[in-house]
């Protein structure tokens, strides 16, 4: 009888390897991949430890053209790897951005550039002495084609970092207080008790005002009269703002911040969301070859999309490891028996020459 064959990528997908991410990138089939995010050394001239002192990696090219001599093949496969209708996007800062994005526009085409992304990463807070503090990220956006995944995305409105939304335990939502009055003339009546001041009307109607009453939404003075600033706005009432190029919405890790895992330059969470659910669709593989602490995978999982992790660091794929494993879709997967994690399996790289130290398989 016939075996079905069996597809190569599918032995690939779901893994987490340690190794150089460029050995592993030549083994992955060409026109594999929907997505790939780079989050590479930036040319920083630094070393990263963890919290405890303990070595993570190196960030210290001798020059800019070490540092592109070392980008240039793994861009080059990176390209190679994705579908025709892929995309890329490469983390940097201003380090080397410019160098990335002339290489890019030799790679993927200078037209297929969709957009760059400037993420405000800190509120820049520091002093800094002789210069101005530097408080964003570039990300690169690139297409293999004219042809790729859009998904527009909203801001969500209830950002910590706005800092007039205040959450309602009762509703259990954020919720914004605003004004019940306009300037103009055409709903200028007594209501309840109170007129709108001079030169103003109520920006809603009478029907409209005691709907919002009747639902608890107006803030009321001593007297018991409503507030003329006294309209409860829930998130789900306001229009949602689409995503720009200029991300200011969420800033890095805090310190406190439970999604910490002290790996340096871990990105947030909702950062690599808003990436994956822009520019894939569920069932869509992303590829992230430097993973570090698993980022881009946990957030890749837990969205509906298979991964492929790679990094030369055994402490990083560790790390991503026990990430994945505690996300929520991993966990009903385990339940239906569809995942062993405690099995780790070998695969045969075919053709491959070049040492993978470690495959650290989640199947
Ligand atoms: C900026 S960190 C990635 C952080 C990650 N985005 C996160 O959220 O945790 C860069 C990672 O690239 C890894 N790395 C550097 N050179 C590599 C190489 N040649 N192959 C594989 N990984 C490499 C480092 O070990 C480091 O974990």
């Amino acid at each position: 009888m016939d075996q079905e064959p069996i597809n190569f990528i599918d032995t690939v997908i779901n893994r987490v390897f340690n190794g150089d991410n460029l050995s592993v990138l030549r083994k992955i089939p060409s026109g594999s991949i929907s997505l790939v995010y780079i989050d590479p050394p930036f040319n920083s001239k630094r070393n990263y430890h963890r919290k405890d002192g303990s070595h993570a990696y190196d960030d210290s090219f001798t020059s800019i053209e070490d540092y592109m001599a070392f980008m240039k093949p793994r861009l080059d496969e990176s390209y190679r790897c994705l579908k025709p209708d892929g995309v890329i996007f490469i983390h940097c800062d201003y380090h080397a951005n410019a160098y990335l994005r002339v290489e890019c526009d030799r790679i993927f085409g200078y037209d297929n550039l969709i957009n760059e992304i400037i993420w405000q990463r800190s509120s820049g807070n520091s002093l800094a002495k002789t210069k101005l503090n530097v408080v964003t990220d570039t990300i690169l956006f690139y297409g293999k084609s004219e042809q790729h995944t859009f998904n527009i995305q909203h801001i969500g409105t209830c950002q910590k970092t706005e800092s007039n939304w205040r959450f309602d335990k009762n509703r259990n939502q954020y919720c914004l207080v605003s004004d019940l009055t306009g300037l103009g003339f055409n709903r200028r009546f007594a209501w309840r008790g109170k007129m709108p001041g001079d030169g103003r009307s109520w920006a809603y109607s009478l029907e409209k005002l005691e709907e919002f009453y009747n639902d608890g939404r107006i803030l009321t003075d001593k007297n018991g009269k409503p507030c003329l600033y006294g309209l409860i706005r829930y998130v789900d009432d306001v229009p949602q703002q689409t995503v720009s190029n200029l991300w200011t919405d969420f800033y890095n890790l805090a310190g406190g911040s439970s999604e910490r895992t002290e790996y340096p330059t871990q990105k947030p969470l909702e950062l690599l969301k808003r990436i994956i659910l822009m520019a894939s669709n569920e069932g869509d593989i992303v590829l992230d070859p430097f993973c570090g602490s698993g980022t881009a995978l946990v957030a890749a999982k837990t969205l509906r999309r298979a991964f492929i992790g790679i990094d030369d660091n055994k402490e990083a794929c560790e790390i991503s490891l026990k990430r994945l494993k505690e996300t929520a879709v991993f966990k009903e997967l385990i339940k239906q028996n569809v995942l062993n994690v405690n099995k780790i399996t070998r695969i045969e790289m075919r053709g491959s020459t070049d040492p993978i130290k470690t495959q650290t398989s989640l199947f």
